[in-house]
């Protein structure tokens, strides 16, 4: 697993950019979006590239990672409107390459499935760009997921729908949800997860240093081939091997 230590949230989304950029502009290219706060950096700066630099997003095919159960594409909270704010309505990605589970289908079972079809059609993702939430999820993946689960429907934990409460009036967060599954996940040709605050650093450290395991479905990146794990002060404040990760770092930069 590699880690890039940063220092401000605006640096995360360069260096995060920077690793999506490249393989964008190598040719036709799959990417799989995360929705949440701790892309936007990395959306904004894709944006301005986007604007000011020509990068285009033309030949790009995208897969979000989850969706609520019960909400439709055009809902306001769906994660299919939230990435088409967050990213897809600012560039020039077409709205017929945007993949995103249908929280609204009549049989869930069904959409999980033809999702993780059309991934497999789409000849699988190349960059995962993921975040982390406070109890080691990363998609929807809540603690005790399978780590080779696929693209499925999964109730939401307490703790997830405690901190996506504020989206939505009182009592009205959906328990249930689909989402691409650790599996999935594992598939992807690089994985990029960002995370931001202080709120995440023990959520961060498991996923690092931490034993492989359900209880922190993200340490299921500790067996992916390429994971990149870019990280704020915050986030990365309960790190035990801090000075080991900037040592490599420095070296890596200078390689590069
Ligand atoms: P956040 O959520 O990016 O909004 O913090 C991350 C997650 O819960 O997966």
């Amino acid at each position: 697993m590699q880690i890039i230590l940063c220092d401000t949230a605006a640096e995360v989304g360069v260096r995060a950019a920077d690793i999506i950029e490249a393989r964008v502009r190598q040719g036709p290219a799959v990417l799989g979006l995360a929705t949440g706060g701790s892309p936007e950096s990395t959306y904004q700066e894709l944006i301005r590239r986007h604007r000011e630099q020509g990068l285009s997003f033309a030949d790009v095919t995208a897969f979000t990672l989850d969706e609520y159960a019960g909400l439709a594409a055009d809902h306001e909270q769906s994660y299919c409107s939230t990435i088409r704010r967050e990213l897809v309505d600012h560039v020039d990605l077409p709205l017929d390459q945007l993949h995103t589970p249908r929280g609204d289908a009549a049989d869930l079972v069904a959409e999980a499935d033809r999702f993780d079809a059309s991934i497999a059609a789409a000849g699988g993702v190349d960059v995962q760009i993921l975040g982390i939430g406070a109890n080691g999820h990363i998609g929807f993946n809540e603690p005790t997921s399978s780590l080779s689960s696929r693209t499925r429907v999964k109730t939401l934990a307490g703790k997830t729908r405690a901190d996506n409460a504020g989206y939505f009036a009182e009592g009205q967060v959906p328990r249930l949800c689909l989402t691409q599954g650790l599996g999935n996940i594992g598939e992807a040709r690089r994985a990029v997860l960002v995370a931001l605050g202080k709120n995440k650093a023990a959520a961060v450290r498991s996923m690092v240093e931490g034993p492989v395991s359900a209880w922190c479905p993200a340490s299921v990146l500790q067996l992916h081939r390429r994971a990149v794990v870019v990280l704020d002060p915050g986030a990365a404040s309960e790190l035990a091997l801090l000075d080991y990760y900037r040592e490599a770092q420095d070296l890596n930069d200078q390689l590069a």
